[in-house]
């Protein structure tokens, strides 16, 4: 059976971005694939924090998970498991500086201040490959944005392979959706929707209410033209493209499929038939999780049990990755 790895950012709580393009892709792979779903809190004080707001938030991510379906024996915080500590510092001096410069999502976040951000943000995609190879993972379910970090992990695992003389870690295969891998804001089809940006109504976050759901599918940026009927006519209009492409994988159906029956009509119609769709699959997660949220102790006891249970599988890799490395026991 592959093993199947994938992470996200307890940094708030997760949005319609992370649902199509990772959440609702480990709900499916877990019938059938060994996974492990992890609340990275370590990747999230490459950045500013508050601590209480990180605790907070990580609990808040935890229960959104489990009523999003994860199972929660699958689900735990880095953190408690010192094995992607241990294998990350490795990786530091396995990759390569010429490599880290390249990352595209570090230039995005440092901007044009590098010199003011933590050592820990530029070395995070060397964090990220000891994620996956600790379990030995083959399966990586992401959005579109994580494709470079993939590759550079595979980069990170063969030359392991190769200065080590040993065939240790497995390839990583991202398994990206053919949807919605890529959710735009609902503010700028130019910009990916993200927890960071300021504006709530860019987002639809998992835990809003069915009226802040309808409100911000009606104040979503549009263009002034109707709906065309084929796909060609959407070139230029990112929103328009950014919100039937949401309506397409919330609803398992296809872009032509769509435009056969909204083309030629203004936004009105389609507007309100996406917000009752977003309502009729969100809400039921939005009440589960504030049902979950009112027990702590329940959410705590799931996130020790699975770690429990992922350090049993990285352990042993990476007490044999270090022994490789010449460590001594
Ligand atoms: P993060 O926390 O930013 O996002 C979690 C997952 O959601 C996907 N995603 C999106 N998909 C479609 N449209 C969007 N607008 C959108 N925004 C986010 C991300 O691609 C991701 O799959 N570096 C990772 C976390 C991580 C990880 C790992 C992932 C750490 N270690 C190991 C996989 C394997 C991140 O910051 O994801």
């Amino acid at each position: 059976m592959q093993r199947v790895f994938s992470g996200i950012q307890p940094t708030g709580i997760p949005h319609l971005g992370n649902y199509l393009g990772a959440l609702r892709n480990w709900a499916t792979l877990q019938k059938d694939h060994d996974c492990l779903f992890c609340l990275v809190d370590m990747h999230s004080i490459t950045m500013p924090w508050e601590p209480e707001k990180l605790r907070q938030q990580t609990l808040a991510s935890t229960a959104c998970l489990l009523a999003s379906g994860i199972e929660p024996t699958r689900l735990y915080n880095q953190s408690a498991v010192s094995a992607h500590a241990r294998l990350g510092w490795i990786f530091n001096c396995i990759s390569r500086l010429g490599w880290l410069n390249r990352m595209t999502q570090f230039k995005d976040k440092a901007g044009k201040n590098r010199e003011n951000h933590s050592a820990g943000l530029y070395v995070y995609p060397n964090l990220m490959a000891a994620d996956i190879l600790a379990f030995q993972a083959t399966r990586v379910p992401v959005g579109d944005d994580q494709r470079q970090h993939i590759e550079l992990a595979n980069d990170i695992g063969q030359k392991f392979n190769h200065d080590m003389g040993v065939d240790f870690f497995p390839t990583i295969e991202p398994l990206i959706p053919p949807q919605a891998a890529r959710v735009m804001s609902l503010r700028d089809g130019s910009k990916k929707m993200s927890k960071s940006d300021p504006s709530e109504q860019s987002r639809i976050t998992l835990t809003d209410t069915p009226d802040e759901i309808a409100q911000k599918i009606r104040r979503a940026k549009t263009d002034p033209e109707p709906l065309p009927g084929e796909a060609a006519g959407l070139e230029n209009r990112p929103e328009a493209r950014n919100l039937l492409s949401i309506y397409g994988a919330m609803s398992d159906r296809s872009l032509e499929d769509l435009l056969s029956e909204f083309g030629g009509q203004g936004f009105g119609t389609f507007k309100t038939a996406l917000a009752d769709l977003l309502v009729e699959k969100l809400a039921p997660v939005a009440s589960e999780t504030r049902r979950l949220l009112a027990d702590e102790s329940h959410l705590l006891e799931v996130l020790r049990q699975g770690a429990a249970r992922a350090r049993s599988v990285a352990d042993p890799i990476v007490d044999e990755a270090e022994r490789l490395v010449g460590f001594l026991r």
